[in-house]
């Protein structure tokens, strides 16, 4: 029977769909990726910068493992097809990089596109997938977004498709980012081919906003990618994630307030939490955002439940995500202009999760609350909860049995 074995990474059929079966990301993976600050202008002495102060600010003790090279980083193809990497950017070769970033202990994302050409202009796999998921594994990579520019009405499903088989034929385990940005509802058929996928076009480090790149195509703020995720939860779970785009946590005008609350938010919806920002010019408070042990800690819960959100009245929203062994993680957002006073009372309402489940009857079971961001206990939920929350900020708590 011993041949009969399963390998790593395997298709089965489940409920009448290939199914990929591994363990590379049964929560959400955490990473920082070139693309929403450097865009273009990256080489291998910034990622190296990059890598060193990854491990140096605590970000990889606080799970960020994957730097992703994101678009830009191709050259031609070599005169047997083969992928070669930009020279100029990589003057030793992206090998060299790879064993750097795996000998911190970190790990390697590429990025390729399904047409001819990414969103930059530069070579992508379309035509040669298994040969370019080859290359990919030799480069050492760990992780592989995938993108959709230039796609040209090829099929969603069967170019992600043949990029996952890809992958599996070079036989290095690459967790595989479809970044399809929703466009096929990519979370109805995407748990067999992708461990996250794309559910909206690009964020762009704004609180409410659409930049409508002079009428070429939009990228969304925080709370308008947080409003699309609507309707998405039930499709999420360990290893095949809802990616609501990657974080601008310290990015463009973002508040402090609003990087701490996009954060909460990304760690409610079990996003994968990619940060963008630049690590030599970061503050201490974006460090401190992006390394709160705790909040992480709700992003990571190992039953990986989508949050959901459960009132929305007067620009005050609370969500809440059921945790593993009881708990809940409650996030309230003000969403509005103006402070917000409340007066919460735990036991009025018995919250249900069909999806989970679960229940959180307060009038039964006694919470005590932590403040993830106060980092400190702040009552029990048999008292009424009296707090005020800022403008465009948030109040996260866990509730501890
Ligand atoms: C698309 C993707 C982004 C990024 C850029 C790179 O817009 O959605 O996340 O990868 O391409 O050009």
């Amino acid at each position: 029977m011993k041949r009969f074995l399963l390998p790593i990474a395997l298709l089965v059929a489940l409920n009448g769909h290939a199914q990929r079966v591994d363990s590379l990301a049964l929560t959400p993976p955490m990473g920082w990726n070139t693309y929403n600050t450097f865009a273009g202008n990256f080489n291998e002495e910034l990622l190296r910068e990059m890598v060193d102060l990854l491990v140096s600010s605590g970000m990889k003790d606080a799970g960020y493992a994957y730097v992703i090279v994101d678009d830009n980083w191709t050259g031609p193809r070599d005169s047997l097809g083969f992928l070669t990497v930009d020279a100029k950017r990589f003057p030793s070769g992206l090998k060299a990089l790879s064993e750097y970033i795996h000998a911190k202990g970190l790990k390697l994302g590429l990025y390729s596109d399904a047409g001819y050409k990414t969103c930059g202009g530069y070579t992508a796999s379309r035509g040669h997938e298994f040969q370019d998921a080859l290359m990919f594994a030799r480069l050492g990579a760990d992780y592989l977004k995938y993108d959709w520019c230039n796609a040209e009405g090829i099929n969603a499903v069967g170019a992600y498709t043949t990029m996952r088989d890809a992958l599996l034929a070079a036989k290095r385990p690459m967790v595989f980012s479809m970044c399809e940005w929703g466009n096929n509802k990519p979370w109805l058929w995407g748990a067999g081919i992708g461990h996250l996928w794309r559910t909206t076009g690009d964020i762009t480090a704004c609180w409410d906003c659409i930049d409508d790149h002079g009428g070429k195509y939009n990228s969304y703020g925080v709370m308008q990618i947080l409003d699309m995720q609507e309707g998405l939860r039930a499709y999420a779970g360990p290893g095949h994630w809802n990616d609501p785009d990657m974080l601008e946590v310290g990015n463009g005008t973002l508040t402090v307030s609003e990087s701490r609350a996009h954060f909460s938010l990304w760690c409610m919806l079990a996003a994968p939490l990619i940060a963008g920002n630049d690590l030599r010019t970061m503050s201490k408070t974006t460090l401190e955002i992006l390394t709160n042990k705790e909040a992480v800690a709700i992003d990571q819960d190992s039953l990986g439940i989508q949050g959901f959100r459960q009132t929305n009245a007067d620009s005050l929203e609370i969500w809440y995500k059921p945790l593993k062994g009881g708990d809940w993680a409650v996030c309230f957002v003000n969403r509005g202009s103006k402070a917000a006073t409340i007066g919460h009372d735990w036991k009025k309402n018995v919250i249900r999760d069909d999806l989970s489940k679960r229940e959180l009857n307060c009038a039964q079971q006694r919470y005590v609350l932590r403040d993830l961001w106060k980092k400190k206990k702040v009552g029990v939920t048999s008292d009424v909860l009296e707090s005020t929350i800022g403008s465009h900020d948030v109040l996260m708590l866990r509730l501890m049995k």
